[in-house]
């Protein structure tokens, strides 16, 4: 994959080039619409410090949230603008990506306005390079193209996890839906010694294996694929222990077979303390999605034992963003794992299929001087 260096050759240097980066700048906003995490701002400062060092002017562009095809002050990058000029002053930032039907349609009526004027193109938007959309798959077809600092890091780590993690390698899953991780445990059971489960999601496994889930997160049409999973032998860790809440907002201990009235919300610490000695002895600990409903400080013990044996584990550890990223940050132990992705869905998707719509566009960038399509990429909607 091209770099920020053969980027540089490739331009014959970046004095006065004009580079347009995009980023993912989609921060979770607070109810008065600031910056509630400026996580994925500051990620993004390498490469733009290596960028504008280098003598480049940089013109970064992002999506922010779902807006519809259309302008929605809500989803406004002003908030972003006003941090980045503080932090890297001299950025233009242009508005959210997703205002501009073309972005998600990967129209290229888009990808000519964006690199109109750019020399070449950086992609340093890991979270968003799972979207075959127009400001990612889009530029590197007509300029230079490289990964900035955060995509390459993201990648060798991530992709690293598949090719040659130390042994042995536990992968912890948790987060509300099973339908969106079955994928990503089908091809973590292939590398991993053990896949832990825990969050909502245990549920339908446990209701998998013949246990009574009362109330809990069920998802029904997933119990025969879950069920199938088990059957096949495969090295699946589920709870043995749950803690719930009762009616009369009774928080209380339970196993694995919960009273009708009985809704599940973390695992208990039975389980907490056996995933924390698993991680403990593994050479690598994956970790995706969180153990409870950790907003909830009666419900966040399960999510907090295991971030804290990650933070001590002696393991390569990473952690897949989205909420567990935001769990070990809150909890700060961010800065005792050793990569916290900066990127849910593309963190999980690069680990199932080795591969990202961003990354293949990349590779297939234009040569220097290109400047006619190498070939039309097929739109992944
Ligand atoms: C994310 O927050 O996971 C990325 O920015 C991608 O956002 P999306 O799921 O709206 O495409």
């Amino acid at each position: 994959m091209p770099t920020l260096e053969t980027l540089r050759e490739s331009l014959g240097g970046l004095d006065g080039r004009r580079i347009l980066l995009r980023a993912d700048f989609n921060v979770p906003l607070d109810a008065a619409g600031r910056i509630a995490d400026d996580f994925r701002v500051t990620a993004a400062l390498p490469t733009i410090r290596w960028l504008t060092e280098g003598g480049a002017s940089v013109v970064a562009c992002s999506h922010l949230g779902r807006p519809d095809g259309r302008p929605e002050p809500r989803y406004s990058l002003a908030p972003v603008r006003a941090r980045l000029a503080q932090v890297a002053p001299g950025v233009e930032l242009l508005e959210n990506l997703r205002f501009d039907p073309g972005e998600t349609a990967n129209d290229d009526r888009l990808v000519q306005q964006l690199i109109e004027g750019c020399d070449g193109y950086v992609n340093d938007a890991f979270g968003a390079s799972h979207r075959a959309h127009a400001s990612i798959v889009g530029p590197p077809r007509y300029r230079p193209g490289a990964a900035g600092r955060l995509l390459a890091r993201e990648a060798e780590v991530l992709l690293g996890l598949r090719a040659k993690p130390k042994q042995p390698f536990v992968a912890v899953l948790g987060g509300a839906k099973v339908s969106d991780k079955l994928g990503v445990i089908g091809a973590l059971l292939d590398i991993a010694d053990e896949v832990v489960i825990g969050g909502g999601m245990c549920f339908t496994f446990l209701a998998a294996s013949g246990h009574e889930v009362g109330e809990s997160l069920l998802q029904v049409d997933q119990i025969e694929a879950c069920a199938r999973l088990l059957d096949s032998g495969a090295a699946i860790r589920l709870p043995s222990d749950i803690t719930a809440l009762a009616p009369g907002e009774r928080v209380v201990q339970a196993g694995v077979n919960l009273r009708p009235d009985w809704r599940g919300l973390d695992i208990g610490p039975g389980s907490a303390a056996e995933f924390s000695d698993l991680i403990a002895e593994a050479g690598t600990v994956l970790w995706n999605g969180p153990m409870g409903l950790f907003e909830d400080p009666r419900f966040a013990a399960g999510t907090k034992v295991v971030a804290q044996a990650l933070a001590d584990s002696r393991a390569f550890t990473v952690v897949g963003g989205g909420d567990s990223a935001a769990a070990v940050r809150q909890f700060g132990l961010d800065r005792e794992i050793d990569h916290v992705s900066t990127g849910g869905g593309a963190s999980l998707e690069l680990i199932e299929r080795g591969d990202l719509p961003g990354l293949r566009a990349l590779r297939e960038s234009a040569p220097p001087q290109q400047s006619a399509p190498l070939q039309q990429e097929e739109h992944h909607g």
